[in-house]
């Protein structure tokens, strides 16, 4: 147990304010030697969520004050350990998620929130399944609670979490009405889905020809009114999972009022009488309170997604591979709703 007192150069990316994805800039620091439990990374992959496209409009609900470094999730390399810290870790390749400070080469992070990325599993690859795949498996096993033969809905099918989701649930025996553009009718297909184009006004008339009987989860990251027609698919027992609320991204305001909004109703459907279930699904769940019961089952269930990727189950959907000091360019690529999957960002050639 030997801890690094060396400094380690950085270049980060810093979200100055309310800016266009071409207003993020470029920094250069000198982290600070890794605290008690605490290692370096070097980052291998990290990438955009849907989180810094609304942290960039400061309407990620509980965002940081500006300026910060983004970035929600990172696979990297240990390569300085913190006193307290076993150094066998150092040269050992893990994913973690930051919520803030991944579009980093380097960064600090606790060691206890490492988890393990298994050998032969690329970065790049890794990377799509961290806060996407963690989230598809805890919506889908520990809210939902879905099984095989089940029927399902997932909005946003071709998204970083929705084609995580779509491909964990075929595989647990689902089927799986998916909502996306047109563009990505083919892709969804493939993921083993059927398609449903959101951009049709008639699109839950088309999922209840689909499935005439109801279905028996809806995983919603959308919100707004057509919540209330997410709601209406379920059949009695069935559970309305909503994780988002990306209808109100482009509207003013701070998001919170929206949130709460969501909340509020989501609430009331779920007290009611009416043999159904709805909830908000909520990644930080029980950090605050419960700090190692949330680490050991993020960690027991990311290990669960990065096997099936190391199985070859799950495919990777990796839209782009972007290096750092092009953060900007990714993140308008992923704004540009015409991906398929997630952008990644890479340490510069
Ligand atoms: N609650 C939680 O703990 C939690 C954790 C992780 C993620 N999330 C949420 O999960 C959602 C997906 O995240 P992600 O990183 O996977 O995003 P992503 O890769 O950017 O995918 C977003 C998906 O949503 C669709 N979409 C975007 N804007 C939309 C709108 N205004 N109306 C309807 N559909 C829209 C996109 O379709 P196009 O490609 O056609 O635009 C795409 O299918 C986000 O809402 C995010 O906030 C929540």
């Amino acid at each position: 147990m030997n801890a690094t007192t060396a400094t380690t150069r950085a270049t980060e990316i810093v979200l100055p304010g309310v800016v266009e994805p071409d207003g993020l800039h470029v920094r250069v620091r000198d982290l600070p030697a890794p605290g008690q439990g605490q290692v370096v990374l070097r980052m291998d992959a990290t990438g955009v969520s849907f989180a810094e496209q609304q942290m960039r409009l400061g309407k990620y609900y509980n965002q940081p004050a500006f300026p910060f470094v983004p970035g929600y999730d990172v696979v990297g390399t240990v390569v300085a350990a913190g006193p307290g810290v076993d150094r066998d870790l150092r040269g050992r390749r893990f994913a973690v998620v930051t919520k803030i400070g991944g579009w980093a080469s380097h960064l600090i992070v606790e060691a206890a929130d490492l988890v393990p990325v298994p050998d032969g599993v690329d970065a790049a690859a890794a990377e799509t399944v961290v806060v996407n795949g963690v989230t598809a498996w805890q919506m889908m096993y520990r809210t939902a609670k879905v099984e095989r033969g089940d029927t399902i809905v997932v909005l946003g099918a071709n998204g970083g979490v929705g084609s995580t989701l779509v491909q964990l649930a075929r595989h647990a025996g689902i089927r799986v009405i998916g909502t996306a553009s047109a563009r990505h009718h083919d892709a969804v297909r493939e993921l083993g889905a059927i398609p449903v184009d959101y951009r049709d006004p008639n699109m839950y008339d088309r999922i209840r020809e689909i499935a005439p009987d109801g279905v028996d989860a809806v995983f919603d990251h959308v919100g707004g009114p057509a919540l209330h027609d997410s709601w209406r698919l379920l059949r009695r027992g069935g559970a309305l999972v909503n994780y988002g609320s990306a209808a109100t991204k482009d509207q003013p305001g701070s998001g919170t009022a929206a949130v709460l909004k969501l909340f509020g109703q989501l609430m009331v459907w779920n007290v009611l009488p009416n043999g159904k279930r709805a909830g908000f699904y909520n990644f930080w769940a029980g950090k605050r309170f419960r700090l190692a019961a949330f680490r050991a089952r993020l960690r027991e269930d990311l290990t669960q997604v990065l096997g099936l990727v190391e199985s070859g189950v799950l495919t990777p959907q990796v839209a782009a591979r972007i290096p750092l000091s092009e953060a900007a360019a990714a993140l308008a690529l992923a704004e540009s709703r015409t991906v398929l999957g997630k952008v990644v960002i890479v340490p510069e050639p």
